[in-house]
């Protein structure tokens, strides 16, 4: 029988939801386009940008018109820029990451030129664009990836991306030690301003799927015996603490969405910024179920942006940085 006095609530969630004006006011977590970090791609001997398959939107840039992307997504808001380069040629070790006329020191030093302290200006410092084999190292005689030997390329490459112009190098490669060599020969040249934002957690996952296609890579197999295992919780601490202690100074989760306990312990644990990176496969998700009209994409796109943020990482790197920043800077979304 319903009762003659029936229940009614005394505390009501929903009187902060009612209008959107309510909502924003009390919105614990907002995205900021100085927040956002935009990846870009520059491929050597292409005279027209060329699309990414599996990234629609996402172009490999000719020199040019990266540079004009570039200049579009700081006047958008951005916060910074991260640049991957594509070599014509490959070799063993990756020749064209540390020859200063190599496609992505070349464009670094041009950015570095249009664009001077108006933005943070990061590379990647990996060697996985330059092998012929795909790898993000060298290979000893019996074809498994060498740490130390890789420290070596890797020293030699950041002193040659610093020398580009870059404020920052994002280490990617997930050797051991080698954000404490990175940071040595930086200093042993007297660039000890160059900054490292350092990979440290960064999981062997397959939601890279789509960078692959988007730096052409020659990989065969997968990173397993260097990338961390997707199992892994607090094996990204100790990697992240590693990076704190040899002189990260910024740290980086990557992927994003399906990492956020790792965001949150990390952001919980860490002093220096904490950083995400919203991978390939994250955004080709949602621009493909977006297409199928499956999903809202816009709302798709703010809403894990959203989350990222909240999980705890202050700068989100994300292929929307430019249009989110335009849609955040005219009052959007
Ligand atoms: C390696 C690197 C990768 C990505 C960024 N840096 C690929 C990998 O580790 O296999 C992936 C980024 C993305 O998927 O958007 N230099």
């Amino acid at each position: 029988m319903v009762s003659s006095d029936p229940y009614t609530p005394v505390i009501r969630m929903r009187r902060l939801r009612r209008t959107p004006a309510l909502r924003r006011l009390v919105a614990q977590t907002r995205v900021h386009g100085a927040d956002l970090v935009l990846p870009m791609f520059v491929k050597e001997g292409i005279t027209e940008p060329r699309p990414i398959r599996s990234m629609p939107g996402v172009v490999q840039h000719t020199r040019d018109s990266l540079r004009a992307a570039a200049v579009e997504a700081v006047q958008a808001g951005v916060g910074g820029l991260m640049i991957f380069g594509i070599p014509s040629h490959r070799d063993q070790v990756g020749s064209q990451a540390t020859d200063p006329a190599g496609i992505l020191n070349v464009a670094v030093s041009e950015l570095s030129s249009e664009l001077g302290d108006s933005t943070v200006l990061m590379a990647d410092l990996c060697l996985d664009e330059f092998t012929d084999h795909g790898h993000c190292g060298v290979l000893s005689d019996s074809g498994a990836v060498d740490n130390d030997a890789t420290l070596r390329r890797y020293e030699r490459m950041a002193i040659s991306l610093a020398t580009a112009g870059a404020d920052m190098v994002g280490v990617s490669g997930m050797m051991d030690g080698q954000v404490a060599a990175v940071r040595d020969a930086l200093d042993a040249c007297g660039d000890v301003d160059t900054a490292i934002a350092a990979y440290g957690a960064k999981y062997a996952s397959a939601f890279y799927g789509p960078f692959r296609e988007a730096v052409d890579s020659a990989l065969v197999g997968d990173r397993r015996t260097y990338q961390q295992d997707p199992a892994n919780r607090t094996e990204a601490l100790r990697e992240v603490s590693l990076d704190v202690a040899e002189g990260a100074d910024l740290v980086i989760v990557k992927p994003a969405i399906g990492y956020l306990d790792v965001v949150a312990d990390v952001a919980a644990s860490i002093e220096v910024p904490v950083a995400a990176y919203q991978v390939s496969g994250e955004y080709a998700m949602i621009e493909a179920a977006a297409a199928n009209g499956w999903i809202d994409r816009d709302r798709a796109i703010a809403e894990t942006v959203t989350s990222i943020r909240r999980a705890g990482a202050q700068i989100v790197l994300t292929y929307w940085a430019t249009e989110l920043a335009r849609t955040l800077t005219s009052g959007g979304a």
